[in-house]
């Protein structure tokens, strides 16, 4: 069976996935294309063997020839989206975030709850990433003990004009959000934020470095260093301490040169770098999911959960106090009452 996608959002990212599942994965090809700009939904499927552009998102959800949705337009119009998807009882794969509002996130859980099955996966990619997973195979296997604490950081080169002082919070940190909480298996519980006095002089006028300290549920600390200025590469690094030793992700440099006394390997330059292979396998993930009529990996209430710690980080950051992140009790449908499912 091949699987037919309808894309929503023909844009940076929409394109990269409508790449994928065109060129590089098997099982699975784009069916219909709509966007708010129609010529871009126009031009994108022209360039597809099977896709007919369709003028809303809505024409695609509804389409006969469509199976499955993939929501890639802007984060505020996902519950939409992602609702009427639930309503036609197809699966869906919805970037980051879920939605923008714990509300709207509430409303998608009711929703997939009433529809009494998963149909929702959300795109944190990097819990598909190869050296997360093996770091997360390591505390698993009790190589280090019990973890006590994690450092994340996440460097950016640059971000786009567009990029509020919020989004370091609600856009960037939320991949460590969501990866913390796949690594150590608990819940953030409170959320401080932190940020330096000094303002990075590429650009004064926004926030673009924070530091986030989560509580998480089970005791463990988490620092996450958020710097999306930096100007020298996109640098992804974490370590889990543990009781009895540390396990970090390795450098993401394919060669190293040693040469005159030194050595030089190379820092990613962007994200689509870095994670090429995260993405690849989510969707690989996904389309096998799909074809067989169920649901994988990042959860609605993953996605739910991930926004609720957002909005406490911005709550904290405005106050500067340590705020509580308080989660609903989590509905049967995804597993485990406390744990966040350490699945797929
Ligand atoms: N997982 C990741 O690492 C990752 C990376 C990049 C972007 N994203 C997420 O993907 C989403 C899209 O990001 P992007 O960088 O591709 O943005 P983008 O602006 O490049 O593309 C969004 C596209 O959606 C279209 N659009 C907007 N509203 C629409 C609507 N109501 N109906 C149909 N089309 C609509 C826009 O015209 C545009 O073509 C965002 O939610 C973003 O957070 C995730």
């Amino acid at each position: 069976m091949v699987l037919n996608i309808g894309v929503i959002g023909a844009g940076l990212i929409g394109r990269d996935h409508i790449r994928r599942v065109t060129d590089d994965l098997p099982g699975a090809r784009v069916s219909a294309v709509a966007d708010v700009d129609l010529d871009r939904a126009k031009s994108v499927a022209a360039g597809l063997p099977a896709a007919k552009p369709l003028p809303t998102g809505l024409d695609v959800i509804a389409d006969d020839d469509v199976d499955a949705v993939l929501v890639t337009s802007w984060g505020p119009t996902h519950e939409e989206y992602v609702l009427a998807a639930i309503a036609e009882g197809k699966q869906v794969f919805c970037e980051k975030p879920l939605a923008t509002t714990r509300e709207a996130c509430e409303r998608i859980i009711d929703a997939e709850v009433a529809a009494g099955k998963r149909l929702v996966m959300v795109g944190y990619m990097r819990r598909y990433d190869p050296a997360y997973r093996a770091l997360k195979a390591a505390v698993t296997a009790g190589e280090i003990g019990a973890p006590l604490m994690f450092h994340s950081v996440h460097r950016n080169p640059a971000v786009p004009p567009h990029y509020s002082s919020n989004m370091i919070i609600n856009d960037t940190c939320a991949h460590d959000v969501d990866i913390t909480r796949f690594l150590l298996e608990s819940e953030v519980a409170a959320v401080r934020v932190l940020t330096p006095a000094r303002r990075n002089r590429r650009d004064p006028e926004h926030l673009t470095e924070a530091m986030l300290v989560l509580e998480m549920a089970n005791g463990v600390l988490v620092d996450v260093e958020a710097s999306i200025n930096i100007a020298y590469g996109y640098d992804i690094r974490g370590e889990i301490v543990g009781e009895t030793g540390t396990v970090s992700l390795g450098e993401a440099t394919p060669t190293v040169l040693r040469r005159d006394g030194g050595y030089r390997g190379q820092v990613p330059a962007n994200w689509q770098d870095r994670f090429r292979s995260a993405y690849d396998a989510e969707f690989r993930a996904w389309i096998a999911a799909a074809s067989r009529g169920e649901s994988t990996g990042p959860s609605t209430w993953d996605g739910y959960a991930t926004t609720v710690v957002c909005e406490t980080g911005l709550a904290a950051w405005r106050t500067g106090d340590r705020v509580e992140a308080s989660l609903r009790d989590k509905p049967g449908l995804y597993g485990d009452p406390v744990t966040p499912a350490s699945h797929e």
